[in-house]
């Protein structure tokens, strides 16, 4: 998702971008560590996958019952220059594209569920038999094919209407919205779904649309954004706060009545970016801890021990709003594993202390700031997302730090991928060779090893993303999928990031093995 906007060193990406390509049967890596990692370095059993999200690939967005969701309604009210109407029509084409998984030979697929069109009305209507259908297929024929279901109920899209009726998740409303909406989702598909993510990504969430205003129902006030209404110190915290009973009454929903039964568990994702110091003072150094608090801390701290890491409450004072006796026992251990989506590292400045950009100056911000230079060095070479770089080590670090502050808690990849910063030239180099993508995951999967071998509980990875899709307010033209989609056609092409993940699973090195075979096969 898009982040804060960074100094974007054009030096640093020329100097990669013009990086010589060594093809077929040489190495694209420079640490042979890397360039060999294999399935076998993982613990069997260990889940690998991709993943999506419904608005980001279904489209048919008012086919078959589906309401609008608050996504179609931003978009085309103006709100984004590109829309997800049609996205990849994995409405329409899953079967084709639950066989291009199975090609590539993944052990499980996580996907979200279009709460617009299972419950078009939410709690005011009935349920759409159509959306239910839907799912149904993809379930059965993922099982079909032997690939786990991994389902997230709320991946940023719902129904218009609840935004309208209750400005969605400003209301605690919205907590009983979405336990009927998840109660639906457990009895209906929990005989098969097994891995259930009671939300994706809650902080990114609230601070994308209450604070930074840039994701619907675009609220935020100055200096964060320019919105028409919103309180970007205030609503944040509220929406949090409804986001995080919401999850956590649904999972004690799931715990309670539906895991005796069905045997399955339940996480939530979160936007788990390493913080570094930015220095080595003292400052730096709190101020980094009080990043991972204000991000990840702030719905896994709930999620484990029941309550608010203490550096919200210190900073956030009175805003912060208190959990009672009954929510925090609901809150603590109401996840089995937790979900953690990770892509960059950002090293972090204290601003209690020093004087910060008009943002870092604020609570809500933890008076922390990020910054992506030190000593006019990058921190890793830029992606195309804003305020994404690769920084493989940062992977180790965050599930490190995960594992030791929530007692090794078993934990799943649920995001990781790479998105290529040459926009222009996308289709001729990104068809045949997405070589920085499969040096990405390759480096991330090595350093993610590392932490493995070190005694963290990770049971699995997805690769951020099976296809190319809409990337929210970025469009089509930040492309992250393992497969490439033509926008006229929406014809799929393997990349050969395909062939590199394929070979992967079946346990073989790099790309030696069929490397030419990938060539021209278009599906
Ligand atoms: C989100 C995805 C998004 C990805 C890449 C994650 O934070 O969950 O929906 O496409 O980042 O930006």
């Amino acid at each position: 998702m898009k982040m804060k906007a960074t100094t974007i060193s054009l030096f640093f990406f020329l100097i990669y971008a013009s990086a010589p390509f060594l093809g077929h049967g040489g190495s694209i890596f420079e640490e042979n560590d890397e360039a060999q990692i294999k399935r076998s370095d993982f613990p069997s059993g260990f889940l690998f996958g991709t993943a999506t999200s419904a608005y980001q690939v279904e489209g048919a967005y008012l086919d078959d019952g589906k309401s609008m969701s608050n996504w179609d309604a931003f978009c085309h009210s103006g709100g984004c220059e590109e829309n997800g109407d049609i996205a990849d029509d994995h409405y329409h084409m899953f079967l084709k594209d639950i066989e291009l998984m199975h090609f590539l030979g993944i052990q499980a697929y996580r996907f979200s569920i279009s709460w617009a069109r299972i419950l078009p009305r939410g709690r005011c209507g009935e349920v759409n038999p159509a959306g239910i259908m839907f799912y149904n297929k993809i379930i059965d024929n993922l099982i079909l094919k032997g690939i786990e279901p991994f389902v997230t109920i709320h991946h940023v899209d719902l129904p218009q209407e609840l935004e309208d009726r209750y400005s969605s998740w400003l209301n605690p409303e919205m907590q009983e919205e979405f336990i009927y909406f998840a109660e639906i989702c457990f009895k209906t598909f929990g005989d098969r779904v097994k891995y259930w993510i009671t939300i994706n990504e809650p902080k990114l969430y609230a601070e994308l649309a209450y604070e930074l205003g840039i994701f619907p129902p675009s609220r935020c006030s100055e200096p964060f954004g320019n919105c028409l209404n919103g309180n970007s110190d205030v609503e944040p915290i509220i929406a949090m706060h409804n986001l995080l009973l919401a999850h956590g009454r649904a999972s004690k929903l799931y715990h309670e009545y539906f895991q005796p039964k069905q045997g399955g568990s339940t996480g939530v994702t979160v936007h788990s970016c390493m913080y570094e110091p930015l220095t080595d003072s003292e400052l730096d150094h709190q101020a980094a801890k009080r990043a991972f608090a204000f991000h990840s801390g702030w719905t896994l701290d709930p999620s484990i021990f029941g309550d608010y890491p203490e550096e919200l409450k210190e900073y956030l004072g009175h805003e912060l709003p208190s959990f009672s006796p009954n929510e925090k026992s609901l809150m603590k251990n109401s996840i089995d594993f937790i979900g953690i989506n990770h892509y960059s590292t950002s090293y972090v400045k204290d601003c209690t202390n020093a004087n910060c950009s008009a943002t870092g100056n604020h609570a809500i911000e933890g008076f922390v700031e990020m910054a992506v230079e030190r000593d006019g060095v990058l921190i890793g070479e830029l992606t195309g997302m804003e305020g994404s770089y690769v920084v493989p080590r940062g992977m180790e670090e965050i599930v490190n730090l995960i594992k030791i502050r929530y007692n090794n808690t078993p934990m799943f990849i649920t995001e990781n991928g790479y998105s290529s910063p040459d926009v222009h030239e996308q289709r001729a180099s990104e068809l045949t060779n997405d070589v920085k993508r499969i040096e990405y995951h390759s480096k991330y999967l090595a350093s993610l090893a590392k932490s493995i071998r070190d005694g963290a509980d990770v049971r699995g990875y997805f690769a951020w993303s099976f296809l190319d899709s809409y990337e929210w307010t970025n469009g089509y033209n930040t492309r992250y999928g393992l497969y490439y989609v033509d926008r006229q056609t929406l014809t799929r092409t393997p990349k050969l990031s395909v062939t590199w993940y394929k070979n992967f699973l079946a346990n073989k090195i790099g790309l030696d093995d069929n490397y030419g075979n990938i060539k021209g096969r278009i599906i």
